[in-house]
């Protein structure tokens, strides 16, 4: 994806400037700073979510493998469907392991039969390695597995409907070390078939599981780089100041 001179308000309030990055297929980029700096809006700008939000506006382009997603003829909610959305607390539905994941596939008619259906289960819960936990109880609810199969589940819920690019906006904050630990192993698969971009407050974190990272300050895009240059050499004060914890 392309970011090109992307700025963007809430009402009166300009919440992004001037924002030009790139994110590249098959890697996880991070985007950190301090609350408040405009990640989760620029998250939000790339799978047009913020469209639903009134009164805010957007300038600048989005490109898509080259394909500017507001250009006019494009369709919000086809476009969401090239996305998944992990959200910061991990939210399946009230309903059985199975139907999280086979939800969407079946309103899209990628699975239009049992058979198909059970098959995505297997295949979706195995790529987010819990098969095994729970494969002898599909029809138990997703909301009473554990916090860390909870987030597990919804990226098996994301994934079953062959998105492109996944978004996590802090994925981890409501999970143990160990589940946080099995996460980022996940996330370090899911690279070779997605398109990763993950907000997290947390820099070990960000040090460990992205190859590139960008860092936000009160809108701007201060620095993007190598995950490495960005943690080891970062080019100003700032994000120095950031990565080592002097402020946050
Ligand atoms: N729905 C909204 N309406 C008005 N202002 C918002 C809204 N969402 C976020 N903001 C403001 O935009 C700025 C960036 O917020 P956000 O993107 O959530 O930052 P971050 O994810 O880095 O913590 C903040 O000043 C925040 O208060
Ligand atoms: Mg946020």
């Amino acid at each position: 994806m392309n970011v090109e001179d992307v700025s963007f308000w809430y009402g009166p309030k300009q919440a992004l400037k001037d924002i030009s990055l790139d994110i590249y297929a098959n890697e996880a980029t991070a985007f950190i700073g301090p609350s408040g700096c405009g990640k989760t809006t620029l998250l939000r700008c790339l799978n047009r979510t913020n469209d639903i939000i009134e009164h805010t506006r957007m300038t600048g382009r989005i490109l898509l493998d080259g394909e500017d997603i507001y250009a006019p003829g494009i369709d919000p909610p086809v476009l969401r469907q090239r996305f998944g959305w992990i959200a910061q607390k991990p939210n399946p539905f009230p309903r059985s392991i199975t139907a999280n994941i086979a939800y969407g596939a079946e309103i899209q008619g990628i699975v239009t039969n049992r058979k198909e259906r059970d098959a995505l289960v297997e295949q979706t819960l195995r790529a987010v390695g819990m098969w095994d936990e729970v494969k002898d109880r599909l029809h138990e609810a997703g909301t009473d597995l554990s916090g860390g199969q909870q987030q597990r589940l919804c990226i098996a819920r994301a994934i079953a409907t062959n998105p492109e690019v996944l978004l996590m906006d802090e994925p981890c904050s409501a999970l143990d070390p160990i589940a946080t630990a099995l996460f980022e192993n996940l996330v370090d698969e899911l690279r070779d078939r997605y398109t990763i971009v993950i907000v997290t407050h947390n820099m070990q974190q960000a040090a460990r599981i992205s190859q590139r990272a960008a860092f936000f300050h009160l809108g701007n895009l201060v620095e993007v780089g190598d995950t490495e240059q960005i943690f080891m050499k970062p080019r100003t004060q700032r994000c120095l100041d950031f990565v080592t914890g002097r402020y946050g």
